[in-house]
């Protein structure tokens, strides 16, 4: 197996171990060991190995263990993922994933086959000061439009709850949101009754779809096992999501919203937005996407208007700076301000003055 193969690997678990997983870091480090070992692992991957930098093979192999793991297809794997809970034991998580691993099992084998997909339900804090910025414009009416939209998690934001030290916004059965605000947002009502959302409609190239358990199990899998906030966040966000449904229809970013945004704006505000998803459009559709938001910006008015929501990598958006930003434009007018910093999983929201 090759030494990239395994490098891979190593890099993954630095990543991991930066971004605060130190059960992933375990897992692809003994990974990569043991692929170099020619054990368990390197017969796992078999067949699967031809672009593993593209194919992200590093992390289909941890979605696979932990789908396994949530599906309950071998108890010991099972007990040993349930017991990261009480305090990671990886000596003891190995051996069942090396076990696990040693079987072969078609099932997880086709699971390597999946393209890693996440819908991160904490990035919806990250977005809030847009989403309250142009309710206030719309007079609460919204018309929401996402592009990337994934399991449409983020099109339920509403259904979410926020707090920082202060203050609270919504209620309800959904994920709280408790970042850490610098700043506080200007809110909008006390929660989602003071909305009308008239639509709430995506696009993504691969919808998933919340109530269906294949994809409920897949957006848990790809979440790293140790992170059960994320989890819990996830949960309940598809819970959500069940209740107020969404709609992600499957289509490329560009001729969606060109579609989406032909006719007249809706009276209130109608707000298109992307998180972490601008990046993976290519040139020609980003370029295709703007211009259908500046067309329809040109037709918008006082009682009928649009915004353009965008939480993308500062570099991506022409900031300066590491972090992500969030970026409000709204038209008429076409006035472009930078609401906050953030980092991508949303655990820190800076606002900007
Ligand atoms: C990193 S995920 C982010 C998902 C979600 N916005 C979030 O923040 O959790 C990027 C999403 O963009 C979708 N995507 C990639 N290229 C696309 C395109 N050209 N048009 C529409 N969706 C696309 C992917 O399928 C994926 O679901």
């Amino acid at each position: 197996m090759s030494a990239f193969i395994t490098a891979l690997f190593r890099e993954q678990a630095k990543l991991c171990d930066r971004l605060g997983s130190p059960f992933m870091a375990e897992l692809m480090a003994r990974c990569a060991d043991d692929i170099e070992a020619g054990g368990p692992t390197a017969a796992f991957i078999e067949g699967h190995a031809d672009r593993p930098a593209e194919d992200v093979l590093t992390l289909r192999v941890a979605g696979a263990l932990h789908a396994a793991a949530l599906s309950r297809r071998d108890e010991a794997l099972a007990s040993a993922y349930a017991s990261i809970a009480d305090g990671l034991n990886m000596d003891v998580v190995w051996r069942a994933v090396r076990e696990y691993l040693a079987k072969i099992e078609p099932w997880a084998r086709a699971f390597l086959d999946i393209p890693p997909q996440t819908n991160e339900v904490a990035r919806a804090a990250a977005l809030l000061p847009g989403f309250m910025a142009a309710a206030e414009g719309g007079g609460g009416k919204l018309r929401l439009m996402e592009l990337g939209a994934s399991a449409g998690l983020l099109l339920c934001w509403d259904g979410f709850r926020y707090a920082g030290q202060d203050w609270r916004w919504g209620e309800g059965e959904g994920p709280e949101l408790a970042p850490d605000w610098r700043g506080a947002p200007a809110l909008y009502g006390g929660d989602a009754r003071a909305l009308e959302i008239t639509a709430r409609r995506g696009c993504d190239l691969n919808p998933l779809d919340a109530s269906d358990p294949e994809h409920a199990l897949r957006l848990r899998a790809f979440l790293w096992a140790d992170q059960l906030e994320r989890r819990k966040r996830l949960d309940a966000a598809l819970g959500v999501a069940r209740r107020l449904r969404p709609q992600v229809e499957r289509a490329g970013a560009a001729d969606w919203l060109t579609r989406e945004l032909a006719g007249p704006l809706p009276e209130g505000a109608s707000v298109v937005y992307h998180s972490v998803a601008w990046m993976y459009f290519p040139k020609e559709e980003q370029d295709r996407a703007r211009d259908a938001i500046l067309s329809a910006g040109a037709r918008a008015s006082a009682d009928h208007k649009l915004y353009w929501l965008q939480f993308e990598s500062a570099h991506l958006l022409g900031e300066e700076g590491e972090d992500m930003v969030t970026v409000l434009s709204e038209w008429p007018g076409g006035e472009r301000r930078v609401l906050a910093r953030a980092d991508a999983h949303g655990r820190c929201v800076e606002l900007q003055d």
